[in-house]
């Protein structure tokens, strides 16, 4: 055993022996869970050897933590291996818990690239130019900043106790991981040009002032021969499924908005939609269901980036490279942006935080700080960004307006879909055998586009009961046969498939993965899955009334999406 794990197994006992002598009246609330203790939750938290633990009525439940001291190889997003650990253990650093920076401190102010000027961003390229010139060895040198994001995408650590790789995409983690990164990163970058005031700036492609390939990363330090610059000309693909769809640019904006108001407001109406399915700990915690930011703009953004004649679109068409690209940390400064955009949408909402479950908040994340030590951050440290002394100057929110209309009039649409559905050609193709199954289950493939419809158990539901529970579709059991870039829209009440973009109101959202393989132990590749709001989208298709909708999956992009199997749909409530 290693010195973690006798670690692990001294807590452990201690806890037993506390748990025997009814030493447990002890609570420590977080103020963030208070009063929202779920039934995962029911053990109380104390302090052992100055560490939080855990006492669970569930003995098996453990918060995610890295097993720093066994990097290894892994695999990128294609199956290729990869080795990103540094040359040093970080296991063997001595870890300290992260401490919050001093409340006076500046205020970093996080800007729009395309609005600061000439002067700061000759700043910006002379603080990443210092920390690209940096020895090889040194954790601040910029190639090890970006293997920092290759080691936890393709799983180079294990999660502690268990053999379930400690991976942060596609899930709860996703936003707050890459929150703590950015913050070391800014705050390394200040240092080495010796200003506290630093800070990340952020490409705003949800503004169409912003939704250029930024200049200011075509020179100097910030540089990345790997791109595509066939996409200098254009406007950025928000939804970019690795095919051009020569959109003119003013079509292309149209597009981008209508997509950010879908994954913003009427897509993200809970925690689990925007933030992404609750990973928990070990093997059989394993859940792969992003966030609608995450698959778009995020991983769209990504490939429309990447080099398109790299095989998988390095550097940002694939996860274990991206952050070689500098343009990276402009991308996820507007990701960032976007989590406290919707946080403040969500107003004063109970409860107080996105999930208040401690095995989101309590897991860990380990970063060197701007003094080069190894430091443990947890989820809960990361949820008040003015807590970590940064904000974001925004520009204005024009895809609040970008509410989308239907393609085809609601009731003439409603009308023809009944019809069809009558003379037997409700589908476009048929797949399973008995309409009337409330859940549809088969193994489909996506060569073409399928639609099935799926009945509502409730109709017409309450303003109130709508906001408590969210009507989604869950999509499940999605298979890729080979590793490959797959991406699908998914529309509800459609008619005419050919015409159709985020831009109408019937777009229910998208399914899109880069080159994803997931494995399990024993070589298995996992399922994804994909979850969908609708509440606001069958009010404004008038079809709340209605016991059933169609739901069409588009298959978008090159063969990959053609190679896709989905084992099932159904209607799901979700609070
Ligand atoms: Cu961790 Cu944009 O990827």
């Amino acid at each position: 055993m290693e010195g973690k794990q006798w670690m692990l197994l001294l807590l452990l006992v201690v806890l037993l022996v506390a748990v025997s002598m009814d030493l447990s009246g002890y609570q420590l609330q977080s103020p963030l869970t208070a009063g929202y203790r779920s039934k995962a939750q029911e053990g109380a938290a104390e302090k052992v050897n100055g560490r939080e633990v855990i006492k669970s009525s569930d003995s098996e439940r453990l918060p995610i933590v890295a097993n720093l001291s066994n990097c290894h190889a892994s695999l990128t997003d294609a199956g290729v291996p990869v080795y990103c650990c540094p040359i040093w253990k970080d296991g063997d650093q001595e870890l300290v818990d992260f401490q919050f920076p001093d409340p006076s401190s500046p205020m970093r102010i996080r800007r729009p690239i395309h609005k600061i000027d000439d002067e700061y961003r000759a700043k910006y390229a002379r603080a990443v130019e210092i920390m690209k010139n940096l020895p090889d060895d040194h954790p601040h040198n910029y190639r090890r900043q970006a293997n920092m994001h290759c080691l936890y995408c393709t799983g180079a650590y294990n999660q502690m106790s268990s053999e379930a790789l400690y991976k942060i995409h596609r899930t709860w983690l996703f936003f707050p991981w890459h929150r703590a990164f950015l913050y070391f990163h800014e705050r390394i970058l200040g240092k080495l040009i010796g200003d506290e005031n630093f800070s990340l700036i952020y490409w705003a492609w949800d503004h169409p002032d912003g939704m250029w390939f930024p200049e200011m990363f075509k020179n100097g330090s910030l540089i990345a021969m790997q791109r595509d610059p066939y996409h200098f000309q254009h406007a950025v693909d928000d939804n970019y499924a690795r095919v051009e769809r020569n959109l003119t640019d003013s079509e292309q904006i149209l597009d981008n908005l209508a997509l950010m108001y879908h994954q913003m407001v009427s897509g993200a109406k809970k925690s689990e939609l925007f933030m992404g399915c609750k990973l928990r700990h070990g093997v059989s915690g394993f859940c792969d269901i992003p966030g609608t930011i995450e698959a778009a703009p995020h991983n769209t953004v990504h490939s429309w980036v990447g080099n398109r004649n790299n095989p998988e679109r390095e550097y940002m068409g694939a996860f274990y490279s991206a952050a070689r690209d500098p343009v990276f940390f402009g991308h996820h400064s507007e990701i960032d942006r976007m989590w406290t955009v919707w946080r403040r949408m969500r107003g004063n909402k109970h409860p107080a935080t996105e999930f208040p479950d401690e095995d989101w908040l309590d897991t860990e994340f380990t970063f060197y700080d701007e003094n080069v030590r190894l430091v443990r951050i947890k989820v809960r440290d990361v949820l008040d960004h003015t807590k970590l002394r940064y904000k974001y100057q925004d520009v204005d929110f024009r895809w609040l307006n970008a509410r989308p209309k239907p393609s085809v009039a609601p009731h003439v649409a409603r009308s023809i879909l009944k019809k069809r559905h009558a003379e037997q050609q409700s589908l476009l193709r048929m797949p399973g055998s008995d309409q009337q199954q409330l859940e549809q289950q088969g193994n489909w493939t996506l060569d073409k586009p399928i639609t099935v419809r799926l009945e509502r158990p409730r109709v017409n539901r309450t303003k109130e009961e709508k906001e408590e529970e969210e009507e989604i579709i869950y999509i499940y059991g999605i298979n890729t046969k080979r590793s490959s870039f797959v991406k699908f829209d998914v529309f509800v009440n459609v008619v005419e498939e050919t015409v159709l973009s985020p831009r109408s109101r019937e777009f229910a959202g998208t399914f899109v993965d880069i080159q994803h393989v997931s494995r399990s132990k024993d070589g298995m590749k996992m399922k994804s899955g994909l979850k969908l709001g609708i509440s606001e989208l069958l009010e404004d298709l008038e079809a709340d009334g209605d016991d059933s909708i169609w739901v069409t999956l588009v298959p978008r992009g090159d063969a990959g999406s053609l190679n896709t199997t989905v084992e099932g749909l159904r209607i799901e409530y979700m609070r």
